[in-house]
């Protein structure tokens, strides 16, 4: 079968490397992809907002599955373009993406569902926010609703702070039409896990556990990215807490889209919050998570291609997911002053001491091809080197070992991911 994939950064590299290993994908494409997507698809120069070239290039090329990773297009409806042309399509409907394209519709679903979430109220005006802020206990938590990079969380500590939040969303639309509408939410403390499942609408399958970085710098310390690194499992995601999840969170999550009248398909991705009081809902995604697929894929012993078609199929239920005993580290090889002004276009060395090294893995999340063909820097993640290891401490070892591999201008990255190993 004939595979699209669509996207272009590490999450897709890593679904692309993992579906390169299926016997039942013949040839697979990926748009737009990146320079080393290249080594595993052959990728073609469309956005993945541009829906009527995307099918139109599928329909062309006799693609038999197209798989939506990033969450824009799937928010805006990539799979129904897919599916209103008679095409088999892997990830959530539109109207199943609201998960996570609407903070509000996700909040009010876990009230409606009792499923464990912070408690929060929604708010369409600046004015009642502010008011609300003024009897409110802090620190507190302001989330733009709707989609916003993954930047739209603001978490205040002083209510002057607070303050300053609802200007900067509602008022000054930092992250634009996004912050029409805010969450203001009870402020959660404890350990966050990611993980991520597949659904076919009834049936759900859990994936290994994962924790992401988000913060630029060592010691969770500057601004908010797209994610610095990752380690799976998590140790503090233990059998008792994953059965809680299961029974409480998981399941009644896809019973209530489905009870809602929309039936979600793809994978949803839960961001938790293990408190004190057990474990609770962050966020919800309606996608794999980058970085986190980069360590959760390479320890999946599953044919991917047939997990994607049972959850289109909704037969997900004759389907058990199998994860390798051992564990993944991801460090994030960055450009120096990401998330904010950074330089590209610098030549990457090194990359070929990964070919043929079973147990290492150098995703790229932002690098082309120059007019020469050399491989350069485009983006402010560059790569994820990926290592496993029998345990997190010796896949951390190997991981950071890797990062010495490879070298470019401008390489950043976290000299503290997986810390937490050592506390748990
Ligand atoms: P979100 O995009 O909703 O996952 O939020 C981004 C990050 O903000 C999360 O990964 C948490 O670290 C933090 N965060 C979000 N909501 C809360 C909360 N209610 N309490 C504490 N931290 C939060
Ligand atoms: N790593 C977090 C995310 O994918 O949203």
């Amino acid at each position: 079968m004939k595979i699209l994939i669509v996207g272009g950064g590490g999450r897709e590299h890593a679904i692309a490397w993992k579906v390169s290993q299926s016997p039942k994908a013949e040839k697979i494409y990926c748009a737009p992809g990146n320079a080393g997507i290249a080594q595993v698809a052959e990728c073609v120069p469309i956005g993945v907002m541009e829906f009527d070239r995307l099918v139109a290039f599928a329909k062309e090329n006799d693609i038999g599955l197209t798989i939506v990773a990033p969450d824009d297009p799937l928010a805006a409806g990539a799979v129904d373009a897919f599916e209103a042309a008679g095409l088999r399509a892997f990830g959530p409907r539109k109207n199943a993406a609201i998960l996570e394209g609407s903070k509000a519709f996700s909040k009010d679903l876990m009230k409606k569902y009792g499923i464990p979430t912070a408690a929060y109220e929604t708010f369409d005006s600046a004015e009642a926010a502010l008011a609300y802020l003024e009897q409110a206990k802090m620190p507190i938590v302001l989330k733009a609703d709707g989609l916003a990079l993954g930047k739209g969380v603001l978490i205040c500590n002083t209510r002057e702070e607070a303050r300053e939040g609802v200007g900067a969303l509602m008022l000054d639309k930092q992250f634009g039409a996004a912050g029409n509408r805010i969450v203001i939410e009870e402020f959660m403390t404890g350990r966050e896990v990611s993980v991520l499942t597949f659904v076919d609408g009834k049936n759900i399958r859990v994936m290994a556990s994962a924790q992401d970085h988000k913060r630029a710098k060592d010691g969770d310390q500057g601004l908010n990215t797209g994610g610095m690194g990752t380690f799976s499992p998590s140790p503090f995601y233990t059998d008792e807490v994953d059965r809680y999840c299961r029974e409480h969170i998981y399941q009644p999550t896809v019973d209530a889209m489905r009870a809602e009248g929309r039936e979600f398909k793809g994978v949803i991705f839960f961001g938790l919050m293990l408190t004190s009081d057990g474990p609770k809902v962050l966020e919800y995604n309606a996608r794999f998570g980058d970085p986190e697929t980069q360590v959760v894929l390479p320890r999946m012993k599953n044919d991917i291609v047939e997990v994607f078609e049972a959850c289109i199929d909704g037969t997900l239920n004759q389907v058990e997911l199998e994860f390798a005993d051992n564990a993944a580290v991801c460090v994030v090889l960055a450009s120096d002053g990401y998330p904010e002004h950074y330089e590209k276009g610098y030549r990457i060395t090194g990359l070929e001491k990964f070919e043929d090294k079973d147990k290492y893995y150098v995703f790229h999340a932002g690098s082309k091809f120059d007019q020469e063909g050399n491989i350069v820097t485009n983006g402010g993640r560059v790569l994820g080197v990926t290592a496993l290891g029998e345990d997190l401490k010796a896949a951390r070892a190997n991981a950071y070992g890797a990062t010495e591999w490879v070298e470019f201008g401008n390489k950043y990255m976290r000299h503290d991911i997986g810390k937490a190993i050592d506390e748990a």
